[in-house]
């Protein structure tokens, strides 16, 4: 699987429509979406808060087919601090494409946007997501009430310090790899003349 994450732009609206629009913006509990927005009010929201620094959304593509959306925002009163969302068009999931679009984005939160600590939220009923959130390492922290439903939300969180520790099993196999490269034991080379000690 090669993702690639694009800034969510105009040339995005369409692929986002016929992925469900809909449900993106009434289900991704981030700043950036406005269940009262159409798709065009969501992509020109993201912009805003990307031009000014309030956070990141990206479109999920492989091959150039758009896949998701993937997005951090920076908390209004804690910058240092965003919310970590994703949504994968029906036809895609299960596939680990938000899992892997997300370790993509942690990467991009701790390493680019320099961020503390980054939290997610979700329906205790949304097994999927909250089974990406545990993927992740993601930590949960609390149960905290919703806007709109009667069911609490779950609050996970990743600080950088446990980003550090975790990094090369949240990196992928390309990073472990390479990990793998410097652990690895160096055969001894005998010494001239004579037998390895
Ligand atoms: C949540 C969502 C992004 C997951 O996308 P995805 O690409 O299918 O996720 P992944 O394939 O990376 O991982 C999904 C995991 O959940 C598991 N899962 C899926 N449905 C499940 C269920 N009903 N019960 C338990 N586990 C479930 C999968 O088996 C997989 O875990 P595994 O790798 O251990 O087998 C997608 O379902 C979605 O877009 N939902 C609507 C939007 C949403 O809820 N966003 C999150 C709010 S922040």
């Amino acid at each position: 699987m090669s993702l690639l994450l694009v800034p969510v732009s105009g040339r995005h609206a369409r692929d986002l429509q016929s992925l469900d629009a809909e449900e993106l913006i009434t289900h991704v509990p981030l700043p950036a979406l406005d269940p009262r927005d159409g798709i065009l009010a969501f992509i020109e929201r993201a912009q805003r808060l990307r031009a000014r620094g309030a956070g990141d959304t990206f479109a999920v593509c492989e091959d150039d087919r758009l896949l998701g959306i993937a997005a951090l925002a920076r908390a209004e009163r804690a910058p240092d601090r965003a919310e970590l969302g994703y949504w994968i068009g029906r036809a895609y999931r299960g596939r680990g494409y938000a899992t892997a679009a997300a370790r993509q984005l942690l990467a991009h939160g701790f390493e680019r946007m320099r961020l503390g600590l980054v939290f997610a939220r979700c329906l205790d009923s949304n097994r999927a997501s909250l089974r990406v959130m545990e993927k992740l390492g993601l930590r949960f922290v609390a149960l905290e009430p919703s806007d709109d439903s009667k069911e609490p939300m779950c609050r996970y969180e990743l600080d950088r310090e446990q980003w550090n520790d975790r990094r090369p099993f949240l990196t992928g196999p390309e990073r472990r790899r390479s990990i793998a490269a410097v652990h690895r034991p160096r055969p001894k080379r005998p010494r001239r003349g004579g037998q390895p000690s």
